[in-house]
């Protein structure tokens, strides 16, 4: 059961055992997701109030795509339309979205530690989609999740995770469910994009993309995380290009059945060639697919909380 737990704020919080109860909520949901009729009744007359105060293609469309399919009543706000451009602080905005008793609150936002906070004033149900720099838990949950649907599981998996890390919330989300779920992860970047402190998550460090993909069976890459960046990290995109992009070159050497996977949004030919995105190794779509079952567990199991009941 995930009765215990009010939010899902971190990848931290909840056990594997927990994230394998999700993953079978999961699997029913993407039953569901293959129907004619994509919609069960199973969160009618449930409120879910979506925030998203940054920009977001994939998690904001899945968690409404997800609210639909389960028939909740979803309302959505953004940072452009809420108080919050008129001087608003967070914890007034979540008094008065508590004043209104939605039944759960899906959260995404700049700074890290938004949704921790968000919680701290709620009585509802907080979904983090995504704080700052901090955590991704929905993301990582599906990452592993896809990978699991392709593999069988992550015991024993070697899985690089390539990119600007220090900046990146689905990396450190992913370092703690993959290493939780059994996997080996490298993390793989210039050393002005590794966090200190990164190992104590679990991860081993390298900064050679060529020992990053060496006998990896999975390659999760993320992308220059510019917006966030106080200072350009290294010289320029070309050059980060040369020394971190994904070609088919750099492939070539590695495992034939190698899984490429990336969080999105991609920067074609930067992180990433295009051959690679739209390639047979690549499951970047399988992932945005799985969102959809992913969230729908989550917000069912968050909102009702019974692991046990049938969705049909
Ligand atoms: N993976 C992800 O969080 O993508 P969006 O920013 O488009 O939601």
């Amino acid at each position: 059961m995930l009765k215990p737990h009010k939010n899902l704020l971190n990848m931290g919080a909840i056990s594997r055992e927990e994230i394998e109860i999700i993953f079978n909520a999961a699997s029913a949901m993407k039953e569901i997701c293959l129907r004619d009729i994509k919609k069960v009744p199973t969160l009618r007359g449930k409120t879910i109030m979506n925030l998203f105060f940054e920009p977001s293609t994939r998690t904001r469309s899945s968690f409404e795509v997800a609210e639909k399919r389960l028939s909740a009543d979803t309302i959505n706000f953004s940072a452009s339309s809420s108080s919050i451009t008129k001087g608003e602080t967070l914890i007034d905005t979540a008094n008065n979205l508590q004043a209104m008793n939605p039944d759960a609150i899906v959260i995404r936002h700049p700074l890290s530690g938004a949704s921790d906070l968000l919680a701290a004033h709620m009585n509802t149900p907080v979904i983090n989609a995504g704080d700052g720099m901090h955590e991704h838990p929905t993301q990582a949950l599906l990452d592993i999740f896809t990978i699991i649907e392709k593999t069988g599981g992550l015991q024993g998996l070697k899985i690089s995770i390539i990119g600007d890390i220090t900046h990146s919330r689905v990396a450190r989300s992913d370092v703690i469910g993959m290493t939780k779920m059994g996997a080996g992860v490298t993390i793989c970047g210039p050393p002005t994009m590794i966090p200190p402190g990164i190992e104590e998550l679990g991860a081993k460090v390298t900064y050679d993309i060529n020992k990053a993909l060496d006998g990896a069976d999975v390659v999760i890459m993320l992308r220059l995380q510019l917006e966030r960046q106080r200072q350009m990290l290294f010289p320029s995109t070309r050059e980060y290009s040369k020394y971190y992009g994904l070609t088919s070159k750099r492939l070539a050497n590695t495992s034939k059945n190698i899984i490429i996977m990336h969080p999105g949004p991609v920067n074609r030919g930067v992180e990433i060639s295009s051959d690679i995105v739209d390639g047979p190794w690549s499951l970047i779509l399988d992932q945005v697919n799985n969102g959809v079952a992913v969230r729908m567990a989550i917000l069912y199991l968050y909102v009702i909380g019974d692991s046990d009941a049938s969705f049909a």
